[in-house]
């Protein structure tokens, strides 16, 4: 029976589905320290971590038999991707499971701001009334500016114009711009026009301080402010000195360039003391909803991977997408993208006369990975043949 780990309080739909796919499964609540994580992957196949569990080059090289890494989240910078791969072990992560969740989160980013509703709170609980409609307004006919218009950028731009809101955006690559959103040529241009500008930009190294003193002083004056991206994206020094000035009118922040690393520990911000101001912990995906869609998106990516050899949405393998086996026996072969292994696999099934039933190959970087479907089932002789081609990584006989 093969063997999942679910750590870091996965939802339990994982666990169930891997369960329903014949795994015996073992789950903990916690996160796992290096020298925990190798002791307990003892005999594991598959294990699902969240962000806090480091899979390092140190734990996978301990553990040479593991088969996958189920992320159960959207980064995957807690596992040595490079590595992995480079031992034929595949990573999966649910890129969109949250997408909704962030988007739905900026949308009330936005209301609540441009109503005042921290400033109005804030009032109430230090028991002064104060009903007034002045630096309120209606987010209709509004001029959203959408920073990064991937995933998360390009949902919230629907959701947005149908609350009547015009969307601009602006994106280092050629996007689709979705119902009547405009493409803005520069950032400044977007930045210029927009009474909310918000942050939805990926998590790469170069964007480090990416929107600073220069990118606030060319924002339209009364505007608003959101990043839930990254926390090292965006320079919250400038951000207070544009409130504290009036320059702007509000500002959300879910993601911090320091945040705790569990939950209870002390947290201080120098934004905590502005009017209208609000403050997440990162809590942009974190919905049950999203949670149990990340649970059954990661279980079914690991299930179709051990189960087809399928590789569609690894993210450190070459991806291919299999159906199911149109043979007797399916091999799997991961090796160093060199020239002429496929036509060494081939070569060693035919000298046992096996015919190719189907047959992907898929390469990326310096790995391929080819499967293939045979009408007979290969000799231990072949096999070992297979396993001993120049470059061979990893092959796995799925039947
Ligand atoms: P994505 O990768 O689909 O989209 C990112 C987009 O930003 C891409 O289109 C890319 O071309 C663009 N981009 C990158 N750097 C840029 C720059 N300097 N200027 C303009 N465009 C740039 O990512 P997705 O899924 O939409 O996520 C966006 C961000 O949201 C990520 O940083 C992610 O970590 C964060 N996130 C935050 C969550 C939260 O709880 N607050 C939850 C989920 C994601």
């Amino acid at each position: 029976m093969p063997k999942a780990l679910l750590l870091e309080n996965i939802h339990p739909d994982a666990a169930q589905s891997l369960r329903d796919h014949g795994f015996e499964v073992v789950t903990a609540k916690g996160a796992l320290s290096e020298d925990e994580l190798i002791d307990a992957l003892d005999g594991v196949d598959i294990v699902g971590v969240r962000s806090k569990t480091s899979v390092t080059r140190r734990v996978l090289e301990a553990r040479p038999t593991l088969s996958a890494v189920g992320c159960f989240c959207i980064g995957t910078n807690q596992v040595d991707l490079d590595f992995a791969g480079r031992q034929g072990i595949a990573v999966f992560n649910a890129p969109y499971s949250n997408t909704r969740s962030v988007v739905e989160l900026v949308i009330c980013d936005i209301i609540c701001l441009m109503r005042r509703i921290p400033a109005h709170t804030h009032h109430l609980k230090h028991g002064l009334w104060d009903k007034s409609a002045s630096g309120s307004h209606e987010v209709r006919g509004k001029t959203l500016g959408i920073i990064g218009y991937g995933n998360i950028g390009s949902q919230l731009s629907v959701l947005a114009e149908a609350l009547g809101m015009r969307v601009l955006f602006y994106d280092l690559e050629e996007k689709l711009a979705m119902g009547n959103a405009r493409r803005c040529a520069t950032l400044n241009e977007l930045l210029e026009q927009s009474d909310a500008v918000t942050l939805h930009v990926d998590g790469r190294k170069s964007n480090t301080g990416f929107f600073g003193e220069d990118q606030f002083a060319h924002m339209k004056q009364d505007a608003i402010f959101i990043n839930a991206s990254r926390g090292f994206v965006a320079d919250l020094d400038a951000l207070k000195q544009h409130l504290d000035s009036g320059h702007l009118s509000g500002a959300a922040v879910d993601v911090f360039p320091v945040e705790p690393k569990k939950n209870g520990d002390p947290f201080i911000t120098s934004l905590a003391d502005e009017d209208n101001m609000i403050l997440t912990p990162h809590i942009g995906g974190s919905t049950l909803e999203a949670q149990k869609s990340i649970g059954h998106f990661v279980s079914q990516r690991l299930e179709d991977y051990w189960e087809k050899g399928s590789t569609s949405l690894s993210v450190n393998l070459p991806q291919i997408n299999l159906g199911p086996n149109r043979g007797v026996t399916r091999i799997a072969h991961l090796h160093a993208n060199l020239p002429g292994v496929l036509a060494r696999v081939n070569h060693v099934l035919g000298e046992e006369n096996i015919n190719i039933a189907a047959q992907s190959l898929g390469t990326e970087g310096e790995l391929g990975y080819v499967v293939t479907d045979v009408s007979q089932k290969p000799s231990s002789k072949t096999l070992e043949a297979l396993r001993a081609i120049e470059g061979t990584i990893r092959m796995r006989v799925i039947s």
